[in-house]
C-alpha cells in the first residue's frame, strides 16, 4: 500500500455503526417519549413481517484487557449477575407495555459484552427463558453470543445451543506471547482450540474469532503467526479489527502501555494488507468492513443476495427496522430514532427499578438523515451506493466533488447517479463515507473523538 495515500487519508472516523454516528446526535431535541413513539411506530410496520432484533449487554469481566473500548465493568464477585440480569428482564417488560398485547417476534438476538459467559450458563439460561416466555421465535432465528475462550464451557455452550444459539464469536486478538502480556490477556491457542472444537461438535454452524491489528509490539511476522494458528482451526468468519486506539475514552483502560509501543500508521497498514491477501489465499472473502467470511457462510451468502446489514451490533445476515437493546450502555435503534441507555450499572438498575426505561440520550432522524444513513449503509455493506430521484439529495452531488481526489488516486468511481468503491479503495470505506456524513462536515469536532481510520 502506497504511503502517501496512507498520509494522506489516515484521519480520525467513524465506523459507522450508524448514521448520525453518536457524537453528532442532537441530544437537545430528543425525548424518551418520542422514542416510544418511534419504537411504536416500528414495532407495527415490522413486527409481524420480518420480526425485531434484541441486543443484550452483559457488562462484566473478570480481568481487564488493557486495549478494550467496550463498556464494561471488572469484578470477580459473581453476587452481580442475578440483580443485573433481573434488571435486564425488567426492562424488556417495560418494552412489552408499549407493544399492546401483540406478541414480538423475535428474528434476531445477540449476547455481547462485556463477557457474556461471565454469567452462568444456569442464568443465561432463566434470562432468555425470561425473554421468550411474552416474544414468539422467528422461523430462521439468527441468535449468537460473544464468548472469552478462557471462561466458556461446554455447559455455556450446550445450553446456548439449547435455547437455539447457532453462531459464536470467541475473541483471540493475537496468539504472541509479548502482545498479551502488554494488553494484559494471556490466552492461550488450547482454549480457543477446546471452545472451538467444542461449538463445532454441539452443533454450532458459525463460529467466528475475533482478531485485531494494530496492538502494541505487533509486527508482520507476529500477525503471520497469529492467522497461521486461526487457520488451524478454520472458523468460518473472522473479525479482523483495527485496534481503535481511544485512550481519552474515560475508564478505558489503555494504560497498559506507551504509546510508543503501538506500530506506526505504515506498519498498522502493512499488517491489515498482508492480513487480509493471507486471508483470501486461505479462501476468505472480505466481508463489508473488518469481515471476513468462507464463502459457505451466512454473511457471504448475506453479501450475495444483498440481504447484509450493518448495525451497532456489526454486519447481520438480514434486516429487521426494530432493534431494542436490553442493559446498560445498549443502544436501540427504530430505524426513525436511535436511544442509548444509561452507562453505568448503577443507575441503568436504579432507573428500572423506578419502572422508567433506562434511556438516557438518543436522536430523531430527520427526512435526511434516513437518506444519508441508507447511503453510508449501503457503502459499508456494499461498497457501492446509487441514487434515482427518490434517493436523490443534493449534498450527493458536492459529496462527489470532495471525491475527485479519491478517485484520481483510483480508490472509488463516480457515476452520474452513483459512486462505488474500488478494490484498492477498500482500506479507505471509512474516508469515503465521511465524505456523506453531513452531520459530521456542518460540525467539524474541535478535538478527536473517533480512532484512525487506517
Ligand atoms: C466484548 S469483546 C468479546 C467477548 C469477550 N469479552 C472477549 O474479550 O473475548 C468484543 C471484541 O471487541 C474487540 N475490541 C475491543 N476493544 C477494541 C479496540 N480498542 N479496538 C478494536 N477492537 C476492539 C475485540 O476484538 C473483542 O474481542
Ligand atoms: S476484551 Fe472482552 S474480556 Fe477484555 S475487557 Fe474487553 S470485554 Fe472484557
Amino acid at each position: 500500500m502506497n504511503q502517501t495515500l496512507i498520509n494522506k487519508y489516515n484521519i480520525p472516523g467513524p465506523r459507522y455503526t450508524s448514521y448520525p454516528t453518536v457524537p453528532f446526535w442532537e441530544e437537545s431535541l430528543f425525548s424518551t417519549p418520542q422514542w416510544e413513539s418511534s419504537v411504536i411506530k416500528a414495532f407495527k410496520e415490522s413486527n409481524s413481517s420480518e420480526g425485531i432484533s434484541i441486543y443484550i449487554h452483559l457488562p462484566f469481566c473478570e480481568s481487564l484487557c488493557t486495549f478494550c473500548a467496550c463498556h464494561k465493568r471488572i469484578t470477580k464477585k459473581h453476587t452481580v449477575e442475578t440483580p443485573y440480569l433481573e434488571s435486564v428482564l425488567k426492562e424488556w417488560d417495560l418494552y412489552l407495555e408499549l407493544f399492546d398485547g401483540e406478541t414480538p417476534l423475535i428474528k434476531e438476538l445477540h449476547l455481547g459484552g462485556g463477557t457474556p459467559t461471565f454469567f452462568s450458563p444456569e442464568n443465561l439460561k432463566t434470562l432468555l427463558e425470561g425473554l421468550f416466555k411474552k416474544a414468539r421465535i422467528a422461523e430462521h432465528p439468527e441468535f449468537s453470543f460473544e464468548g472469552h475462550p478462557n471462561n466458556t464451557t461446554e455447559a455455556h455452550l450446550q445450553t446456548l445451543y439449547d435455547l437455539g444459539f447457532r453462531r459464536c464469536s470467541f475473541g483471540v486478538q493475537d496468539y504472541d506471547p509479548v502482545v498479551q502480556k502488554a494488553i494484559n490477556r494471556i490466552q492461550p491457542y488450547e482454549n480457543v482450540e477446546r471452545v472451538t472444537r467444542l461449538a463445532r461438535e454441539i452443533g454450532y454452524t458459525s463460529v467466528s474469532h475475533d482478531l485485531i491489528f494494530g496492538l502494541p509490539h505487533q509486527t508482520w511476522e507476529k500477525m503471520n503467526e497469529t492467522i497461521l494458528k486461526t487457520m488451524t482451526l478454520k472458523p468460518d468468519r473472522i473479525a479482523f479489527y483495527s485496534y481503535a486506539h481511544v485512550p481519552w475514552i474515560k475508564g478505558v483502560g489503555q494504560r497498559g502501555f506507551d504509546e510508543n509501543d503501538l506500530p506506526s500508521g505504515e506498519v498498522k497498514r502493512e499488517l491489515y494488507e498482508n492480513g487480509k491477501n493471507l486471508l483470501e489465499e486461505l479462501g476468505y472473502i472480505e466481508v463489508g468492513m473488518d469481515h471476513f467470511s468462507l464463502e459457505k457462510d451466512e454473511l457471504y451468502q448475506s453479501l450475495k443476495s444483498g440481504d447484509i446489514h450493518r448495525n451497532f451490533m456489526g454486519y447481520s445476515s438480514s434486516k429487521t427496522q426494530l432493534m431494542i437493546g436490553l442493559g446498560m450502555s445498549a443502544i436501540s435503534d427504530s430505524w426513525y430514532a436511535f436511544a442509548q441507555n444509561d452507562k453505568s450499572v448503577e443507575s441503568y438498575q436504579q432507573r428500572v427499578e423506578e419502572g422508567k426505561l433506562p434511556v438516557v440520550k438518543g436522536h430523531i432522524l430527520t427526512q435526511e438523515d434516513l437518506l444519508v444513513r441508507q447511503h453510508i449503509l449501503n457503502l459499508m455493506c456494499r461498497l457501492e451506493t446509487n441514487w434515482d430521484q427518490s434517493t436523490f439529495l443534493p449534498e450527493l452531488e458536492n459529496a462527489q466533488e470532495r471525491l475527485f481526489e479519491m478517485a484520481q488516486d483510483g480508490l472509488v468511481e463516480l457515476g452520474e447517479t452513483g459512486i462505488k468503491i474500488t478494490e484498492k479503495g477498500r482500506a479507505f470505506t471509512r474516508n469515503v463515507a465521511m465524505t456523506l456524513d453531513l452531520r459530521m462536515l456542518r460540525n467539524q469536532p474541535e478535538t478527536r473523538i473517533f480512532s484512525m481510520t487506517i
